[in-house]
């Protein structure tokens, strides 16, 4: 019933290169059918990904965008710019933006809803720390990142997110969740979004992030409540990501 969702987030890696050789392994008539697969590189090869994607079934997304559409931010890239470059996701709330760059709650709902204002689909991210996971505090991180955001929206807004779970420690450590723990936490999310509107929490969209690969993909997958990945380090390297778009 929900479309899966790969979405490999180069973060500041890639080149030009490498999306036209993303833009040629996953031609239409080769690749993974019944499964959304997006590459989120660094903004400036946004421009590059549209021409080599033409013609292939990969989407474009974004890493970030400033909450409004224009003015003096020295170094910023809006939402109406992106959708120059027929970006059609965002990511909003990495753990790597919370921390590094120390945005709260507060920014991202920002960012996210200058998302929608363009009509672009953003995928916020959320996850505890180790110290969160191991005093047992888990789900409450989890739920105030997710309730401060979807409990500001309106019905149609909710409907256009995409909500990606990715645990701080297992993120770029090599250390996956469990397939349990991570249903556990999706489950939680999903019953989450049924308070609001039990039809939206079907139609809701749980991505897995955290060291996801070739690997483990199909035993994450396979869970009942994940409906795609959100991949970093593996969406770096073609055959491990179209293997992994493959599980989907
Ligand atoms: O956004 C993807 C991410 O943070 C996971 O990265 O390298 O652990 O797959 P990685």
């Amino acid at each position: 019933m929900r479309t899966p969702l790969i979405a490999g987030n180069w973060k500041m890696n890639g080149s030009v290169a490498l999306i036209n050789e993303f833009g040629q392994a996953f031609s239409a008539a080769v690749s993974p059918t019944n499964v959304d697969v997006v590459i989120i590189p660094p903004f400036p090869y946004l421009d590059a990904a549209r021409h080599a994607f033409e013609g292939t079934v990969l989407s474009l997304g974004a890493q970030t965008l400033n909450p409004i559409h224009s003015g003096a931010h020295t170094g910023e890239v809006s939402g109406r710019m992106l959708k120059e470059f027929a970006v059609s996701y965002v990511l909003v709330g990495h753990s790597e933006r919370r921390q590094l760059y120390k945005e709260n709650d507060e920014q991202i709902l920002a960012r996210l809803l200058a998302a929608l204002s363009v009509d672009l689909k953003p995928i916020l991210c959320v996850g505890e720390s180790l110290e969160e996971r191991d005093a047992g505090r888990t789900m409450d991180v989890v739920l105030r990142q997710v309730g401060y955001v979807m409990s500001r929206l309106e019905p149609d807004q909710r409907k256009q997110v995409v909500i990606a779970y990715e645990p701080v420690w297992a993120i770029g450590t090599g250390r996956t969740a469990s397939p349990e723990q991570a249903q556990e936490v999706m489950a939680g999310i999903r019953a989450y979004q049924a308070g609001f509107d039990k039809g939206l929490a079907e139609q809701l969209r749980l991505l897995y992030g955290g060291s996801m690969n070739a690997s483990n993909a199909a035993e994450l997958l396979a869970q009942p409540d994940i409906d795609g990945g959100l991949v970093g380090g593996a969406s770096l390297k073609i055959d491990d990501f179209y293997a992994i778009c493959q599980s989907a």
